[in-house]
């Protein structure tokens, strides 16, 4: 039987993932790679609607792609590659402009968000056809699932809109993809505020543990997260949300659900769960952060595995272009 075909894109992030992004997108996608043909992209074209500094792009792309790599997206088993590498999605994405309505893509909430914060003379025009060259990505790849959060539900709609309208006015050419909205349960927030997500762009560093950081350093962010002075280790999000945030982690990377872990940790004081927690922490990122700074280190062994899964993409990708090509007269 033939799997469906997954793509998901995620954006080079500057320096290192954090375990936010491990908990509610990697360990997903891990498991979704068993059960789908699935295609991975570093998207760096999408990076450039904001401003990027070359050489600082450059190396987030890599170092990205490695940590996907590191913590267990199989570039044998998947497709894991660079946006840029494969010509068809910014061709693509130009066929695709020319049949989407000025207003239909002003009606973006994502575009109406990024430029309002952004200011009008700093929105660029990418910004505004950033949804055209996603439906692009998407479509290239025959796609069938597109696993993203609720804030991406709007981007894949226009995709099926506009999948449909090219099918309807030049023939049958794309699949239609599904929206996969990702389950909520795995949300992480920072380890000293405790009500914010855990982010990147977390204003203190001892809130968030990265995935290329020291071990020892997180295992010392998880001891000093905030929690409160009830002292009972259990599950409640609105009252004990710094505990209920180590339960979820600890739940997550263990795939131990959160009763057990209440009846073993509940009543032994927040300093043991807390160790036992770090414990797990350092145990699950120690080899994925050496894995990813083994990649980083041989630059040549990296660039070898994406020039070959931009091949297996690109195989893809130009088939799919040729036939649009075909259908409008090209
Ligand atoms: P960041 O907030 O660090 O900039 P992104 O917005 O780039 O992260 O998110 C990349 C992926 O990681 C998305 O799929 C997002 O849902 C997931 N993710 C990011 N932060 C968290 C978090 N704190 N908890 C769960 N998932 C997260
Ligand atoms: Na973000």
């Amino acid at each position: 039987t033939v799997k469906p075909r997954l793509f998901s894109g995620m954006q080079p992030s500057a320096d290192s993932l954090q375990i936010g992004n491990y908990i509610g997108a990697l360990l997903q996608w891990k498991e979704m790679q068993q059960t789908h043909d699935a295609v991975f992209c570093v998207v760096d074209l999408h990076a450039i609607t904001v401003a990027q500094d070359p050489a600082k792009l450059r190396e987030a792309t890599r170092r990205t792609a490695a940590q996907y790599i590191a913590a267990g997206i199989d570039p044998e088993a998947s497709i894991l590659f660079v946006q840029s590498h494969v010509q068809a999605h910014a061709q693509l994405a130009w066929v695709l402009n020319t049949i989407t309505g000025f207003g239909e893509a002003g009606r973006m909430i994502q575009f109406k968000d990024k430029s309002a914060s952004q200011g009008a003379d700093k929105t660029t025009v990418g910004l505004f056809t950033y949804p055209v060259l996603q439906a692009a990505d998407i479509l290239l790849y025959d796609t069938n699932v597109v696993p993203v959060g609720e804030d991406q539900r709007q981007h894949i709609e226009l995709t099926r809109d506009l999948a449909n309208r090219f099918n309807t006015r030049f023939g049958e050419t794309f699949v239609l993809p599904e929206t996969q909205i990702q389950k909520e349960t795995a949300k992480i927030f920072d380890l000293q505020e405790p009500g914010n997500k855990m982010s990147k762009s977390a204003s203190t560093d001892k809130g968030v543990v990265w995935l290329l950081e020291d071990p020892a350093k997180s295992a010392k962010k998880i001891m000093g997260a905030t929690t409160d002075s009830d002292g009972s280790v259990r599950y409640d999000a609105a009252e004990k949300p710094g505990i209920a945030n180590l339960l979820t982690m600890f739940s997550s990377l263990t795939g131990r659900d959160i009763p057990s872990l209440e009846s073993e940790f509940g009543t032994g004081g927040y300093g043991t769960f807390k160790k036992a927690l770090a414990e797990v922490v350092v145990e699950t990122f120690t080899p994925i952060r050496d894995r990813a700074l083994e990649l980083l280190d041989d630059r040549a062994e990296l660039d070898r595995i994406l020039a070959g899964n931009a091949d297996r993409a690109a195989e893809i990708a130009d088939r799919t272009l040729a036939t649009v090509y075909d259908r409008i007269g090209f």
